[in-house]
């Protein structure tokens, strides 16, 4: 049967092939050999593959057995600036490599989500809680079944979302970045490695189920990436490729990618259409807006609003309103006004920070 990801009708086989795929993977090993790629290697070339993407051997060394699989594509820990308390979520978590790694950066009083689709991977990864625990210390990690389309996780509760060489095998996308931004907690940030194009590949590279499975043939441009991320209201956007990625895989002959050179033009690469890529962005704090003609008043709202917020630890971009119709389009007749996500929430009056804190909590 041809899977093309793009196709509206097909997603649901095109998420049934992905999960057989992995569901392989995680019971019976590679289907493919003993070399490095992306998805899925033996121990030895799976070290080699993440050592080459930039892991360390501190990140290495206390990993449960069999945890890394060689099914990454990108070291998203590494840039997702984690520190002891966040609570992080890992979309498409395997046997759970970037969770185990995040578990230890967050610590004690952090804790480290993996949400994966497939059983299989998921008892994989609870199996290795337990050595986890015992080589660390901590009892902060967690596995939960489900798509990453529809994130088993509530709104607002996390501070930093990392994936590996996953978005690309979603058959709906956007989505997913709508839930990442759903789950985030205002001020909240994205680290993500996937697999992208740098342009749309040929029909036979397109419609090959392994190439599917081997997080190629599903990725989405590098200019349409972007698009999702900034529709699904992220700032601070970044995208770095990392083309040396894709040329270290064809140099170790992975088979997946002889496959798909034969469908390429003669003497293309397949660097020339796939690149490894970073994607940071935040999640806008909250809209703290000060309505008032810049008055003293406004000046002393808008400070005591802000010392609120820094005291709440709030993530928050405040703007002040001086407008008169703008203000008008509030409903708002008397100055100074605190509007908080959009609501009005004080007209007339000068709170003070206290009373804000529990206005914005
Ligand atoms: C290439 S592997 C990456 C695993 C892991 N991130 C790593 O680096 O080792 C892709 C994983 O994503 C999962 N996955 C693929 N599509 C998914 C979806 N739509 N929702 C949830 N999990 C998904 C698969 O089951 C598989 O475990």
């Amino acid at each position: 049967m041809t899977i093309r990801m793009e196709n509206y009708m097909d997603k649901e086989s095109v998420r049934q092939k992905v999960r057989e795929g992995y569901t392989q993977i995680a019971v019976l090993g590679n289907p493919r050999r003993e070399g490095v790629s992306c998805c899925g290697s033996s121990p030895a070339a799976a070290e080699e593959l993440v050592r080459h993407i930039g892991y360390s051997s501190d990140d290495l060394a206390a990993l449960p057995e069999g945890a890394n699989m060689g099914l990454s594509c990108g070291n998203p820990t590494a840039i997702a600036s984690l520190k002891p308390g966040d609570v992080v979520l890992d979309l498409g978590a395997g046997g759970g490599f970037d969770v185990f790694i995040a578990g230890r950066k967050v610590g004690a009083t952090g804790r480290a989500i993996g949400v994966d689709m497939t059983p299989e991977m998921l008892m994989k990864a609870r199996r290795n809680c337990a050595a986890y625990t015992r080589q660390t210390g901590f009892d902060n990690v967690e596995f939960r079944l489900g798509e990453i389309e529809h994130l088993p996780v509530a709104d607002a509760s996390v501070d930093a979302i990392i994936s590996n060489c996953v978005i690309n095998l979603s058959p709906d996308k956007p989505q997913v970045w709508r839930e990442m931004a759903r789950v985030l907690k205002p001020g909240g940030r994205v680290a993500v490695s996937d697999l992208a194009l740098f342009q749309p590949l040929p029909d036979g590279v397109a419609t090959m189920a392994a190439a599917l499975i081997g997080c190629v043939a599903g990725a989405a441009l590098v200019a349409e990436t972007e698009r999702m991320v900034r529709a699904a209201g992220f700032t601070d956007i970044t995208l770095t490729t990392k083309p040396d990625y894709i040329n270290a895989v064809t140099d170790l002959d992975d088979p997946l990618y002889q496959q798909i050179i034969e469908q390429l033009p003669v003497g293309a690469k397949v660097a020339d259409y796939v690149t490894s890529l970073e994607v940071k962005a935040r999640k806008p704090g909250k809209r703290l807006q000060i309505l008032g003609p810049g008055c003293a008043r406004c000046t002393t709202l808008a400070a005591n609003t802000e010392a609120a917020a820094k005291e709440l630890g709030l993530a928050y971009e405040l703007e002040k309103v001086t407008d008169l119709q703008q203000i008008m389009a509030f409903g708002v007749m008397t100055t100074p006004a605190l509007v908080v996500n959009g609501v009005v929430k004080v007209v007339g009056k000068v709170l003070s920070p206290d009373e804000i804190k529990k206005v914005l909590q």
